[in-house]
């Protein structure tokens, strides 16, 4: 939530600014700023998206500034709480990422000593109290004003007194400096300048980092000198570009086949499976996660159990963190974010290590917060920007069968032709993701019908029920349209009050040991009026006889199947919400990367 940005260098700043902020702007659009230094701090600020931005920012030179966008927490959108915010004397400006817990405390306070506030925000704070602090040095004034600060912040800052400088810090939010040949970029998160460089530092918590020509240089609060690694990103600079494309949803939908194939690349042989951390043996396994990373940690569950035979928790990341949960030394916490920064699930995986669990991540961006806290599995889905995650989900689900195969082969669980099988299963999968891509016109044409549709139920058993909610979110979440998810098994025990004539419902039906129960379903919501989409396998031609509409998935095993339907679910959700002439990649009022509670 919220992005900023910065840039020190050779080129005019403005541009360069605005293109970082384009390309963070799925971590808010509520409103966006620059600050350039040029002898003075000239700003610009605007309510709504970069590009309202970009039509009232007057021409502005300089080599240095920072900028933002935001997605609002306290005070609504608006111009005067767009960042950046400036000092009383608009020789400081500031941008800021995260929450100032006690800034009601520090706001008294400063106002007390005559501070004048233009915003309702907390961020404003910081560059009052950094004036207030500043004694010539605009690196030690920050140190001075972060020591009274609680709460979480990436931040940058300039200062009209020190012209070719920004000052950065960090605390439990994400920030990065790219190393260009042309200057240096600091953003939220890499993708948004691989364009400009692929080399980084990744700031760590409890560090504020000096910008000037001469490079970065990094100490702790207390002043103590860092040597910081310089890493080189490998992900494709192309891959955060829309590559022709109207939304980077669909692109991303259509990047699922070379994804899985990453995914997989050098992990699987028939002698096993090989990932970037240790599996420990342990008594159980919790998965903590958020929104659709959770589903995939409903998803994992059904796999790990089934072919590791461990027993799985899945528990929503917010609310483990505050049941005082039972997990102890025996158990394995395993977090799944695509982003790494999900504020509750690093919050969770906190909570379990000092309970003494085993930790591992499951995450997608390189170098994020999560990768700092425990040994990670990356999910190598390269930069997801639509705000509505689809290859990071079929990539998570595909970690998490790797997972479960491993798993069962080092417990003695698989059979060696079961192996065989799925090991043969994982390699047709990318090819079967694009099969399912090659009917995008039919799932286009038979979304259509159903743009008006005032509400829409979805159906799944087994490890297709985790998919059935996959699908209903990706749904509300893009078109708005009201849409529930549902243990087909439930429909008894309440949704079926909810069927009325010609409502629409999507059953996930594709082979596998419950797939005549959900037949059974199926039969209950035509009974009592729906409209039922099938999702089947390419060979069940009885389907037909059940329901209104069929969209095929290739014949597949049933443990891998389910994958496939969520690239189907994702394609219905992405035409229904095309159809109705939605802003598909930034629904209102989300953010892709949640770095508030
Ligand atoms: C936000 C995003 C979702 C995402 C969830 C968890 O709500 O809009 O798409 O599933 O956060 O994010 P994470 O990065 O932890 O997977």
């Amino acid at each position: 939530m919220c992005g900023i940005v910065g840039y020190l260098g050779a080129s005019e700043a403005v541009p360069v600014l605005f293109d970082l902020l384009r390309r963070l702007e799925y971590r808010g659009y509520d409103s966006a700023g620059i600050a350039i230094l040029n002898g003075s701090i000239l700003t610009s600020k605007a309510k709504g998206r970069v590009d309202d931005l970009i039509s009232i920012t007057p021409e502005i030179g300089g080599c240095t500034g920072i900028g933002h966008t935001r997605w609002a927490t306290h005070g609504k959108p608006s111009s005067e709480n767009a960042h950046p915010h400036c000092d009383c004397k608009d020789t400081i400006a500031v941008v800021h990422n995260g929450i100032i817990e006690n800034y009601i405390e520090l706001k008294d306070k400063l106002i007390d000593s005559g501070h004048e506030f233009r915003s309702e925000t907390d961020s404003e704070v910081l560059p009052h109290l950094i004036e207030e602090c500043y004694a010539g040095n605009l690196e030690s004034s920050v140190r001075n004003a972060l020591s009274m600060v609680r709460g979480s912040y990436a931040i940058a800052v300039v200062s009209t007194g020190e012209p070719d400088r920004i000052v950065i810090a960090r605390k439990d939010s994400p920030l990065v400096v790219g190393l260009g040949s042309d200057g240096y970029f600091v953003a939220s998160d890499v993708a948004a300048i691989l364009k400009h460089t692929k080399d980084v530092i990744f700031m760590d918590d409890g560090e504020i980092g000096v910008i000037n020509k001469d490079g970065v240089n990094v100490t702790d609060l207390d002043g103590v000198f860092v040597e910081k690694k310089v890493e080189t990103i490998t992900w494709d600079p192309e891959s955060a570009e829309k590559s022709g494309y109207e939304h980077f949803m669909l692109k991303e939908i259509f990047e699922q086949p070379a994804v899985i194939r990453e995914t997989f690349s050098g992990r699987i042989s028939s002698d096993g499976i090989d990932l970037d951390a240790a599996l420990p043996n342990v008594r159980r396994i919790v998965i903590i996660a958020c929104g659709t990373s959770y589903h995939a940690g409903l998803f994992g569950r059904y796999v790990i159990e089934r072919f590791a035979r461990i027993p799985v928790d899945v528990e929503i990341a917010s609310e483990f963190r505050y049941i005082d949960p039972i997990i102890d030394c025996g158990d394995l916490v395993i977090a799944i974010t695509q982003s790494g920064e999900t504020a509750d699930t690093l919050a969770a995986i906190r909570e379990a290590g000092s309970r003494g669990s085993q930790k591992l991540g499951v995450v997608n961006v390189l170098g994020s917060s999560i990768t700092r806290d425990c040994p990670c599995i990356y999910t190598r889905a390269g930069p997801e920007i639509g705000v509505a995650a689809t290859k990071s989900f079929t990539s998570q689900l595909a970690v998490l069968l790797l997972m479960a195969i491993r798993l069962g082969r080092e417990r003695r669980m698989i059979s060696t032709a079961e192996m065989d099988d799925l090991v043969s299963g994982l390699r047709q999968m990318s090819g079967n993701i694009q099969r399912v891509l090659n009917d995008a016109p039919l799932i286009k044409e038979c979304a259509k019908l159903f743009t008006d549709a005032d509400q829409f139920m979805f159906m799944g058993r087994g490890a297709n029920y985790p998919v059935a909610l996959e699908g209903a979110l990706k749904l509300k979440e893009i078109s708005y349209i009201p849409a529930e998810g549902f243990a087909a098994g439930e429909l008894k025990h309440g949704p079926l009050a909810l069927i009325y004539d010609g409502i629409p419902v999507v059953a996930i039906a594709t082979k596998d040991g419950v797939h005549e129960k959900m037949l059974g379903n199926i039969k209950e919501v035509k009974a009592r009026g729906a409209t039922v989409i099938g999702i089947a396998n390419e060979s069940d031609t009885e389907i037909d006889k059940y329901v209104d509409y069929v969209l095929r998935v290739p014949d597949a095993d049933p443990w891998i199947a389910p994958i496939l339907s969520s690239v189907v679910l994702q394609l219905f959700a992405y035409y229904v919400a095309y159809h109705r002439g939605c802003e598909i990649d930034k629904p209102r009022n989300l953010a892709k990367s949640v770095t508030v509670e």
